[in-house]
């Protein structure tokens, strides 16, 4: 088995095959992972504000909720901005959170056509490690970036599941990116705050007050759930 990793989605072949895994640290995909747990019944990603809002409109009023940032800042009128801690149990159970962000839910854009699509995060890196395993297929994990930028964070990340997958395969193969990242994880993973804190995302998110966000993203293994991408729809 081998594990290619892409540091930006528009770096990845059009003709890709699944299993692949999108990667977005800093907020999508922790995003996602937590709403789920939290007992969401699945996520819709859109590129789009407004068509975010007409794809509300065609579910039974109650039923959904709006969610997603622009410039990491809640958009006017939906229920929800990008922050994990707010997806919480009391909110989004039972819901369809229907998610627009800047570069996670465009990355999955990009993939859409790949099958299985999983979401990963720290959140649930060993969980998506082991799923990857269990397929015992070449696997492809794709780092979201922050607006067509390499980003630290979905590197590590992709360098975490990285390291989980080789305790799981003997004899697992790297491409070289993969190798890099699983290097950049292991020189860091004892303080993961400490490396990330250089992320450009990163920095921004402190600097208009969500350094509570980071801390919880930057947590691994809270959850063991893999999400993935099934006709459109994000679901455990
Ligand atoms: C994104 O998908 O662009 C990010 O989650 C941005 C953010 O931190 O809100």
């Amino acid at each position: 088995m081998r594990v290619c990793v892409y540091p930006l989605p528009n770096l990845v072949p059009r003709d890709l095959t699944g299993p692949a895994v999108v990667i977005d640290v800093l907020r999508a995909t922790s995003v996602m992972v937590t709403a789920l747990a939290n007992g969401a019944h699945s996520i819709r990603t859109v590129a789009e504000v407004e068509s975010a809002r007409s794809l509300a409109d065609s579910y039974p009023p109650g039923t959904v909720l709006l969610g997603g940032e622009r410039r990491a800042l809640p958009i006017p009128g939906f229920d929800f901005g990008n922050s994990p801690l707010e997806y919480t149990k009391n909110t989004v159970q039972g819901k369809t959170i229907i998610l627009t962000t800047t570069n996670g839910t465009r990355a999955l854009e990009t993939l859409k056509g790949v099958r299985p699509l999983f979401i990963g995060a720290f959140l649930n890196g060993s969980a998506v490690a082991k799923a990857l395993a269990s397929l015992g297929q070449d696997a492809t994990l794709v780092c979201s970036g922050t607006r067509g930028h390499f980003s630290l964070d979905d590197a590590a990340c992709a360098g975490m599941v990285s390291a989980r997958l080789q305790e799981l395969v003997p004899g697992l193969e790297l491409d070289d990116m993969a190798y890099t990242v699983l290097s950049l994880y292991q020189q860091h993973q004892k303080n993961l705050r400490e490396l990330i804190h250089h992320a450009a995302h990163c920095q921004y998110l402190t600097s208009i007050g969500l350094e509570k966000d980071i801390t919880y993203c930057l947590q691994e293994d809270l959850f063991a759930l893999v999400p993935q991408l099934v006709n459109e729809e994000v679901k455990i």
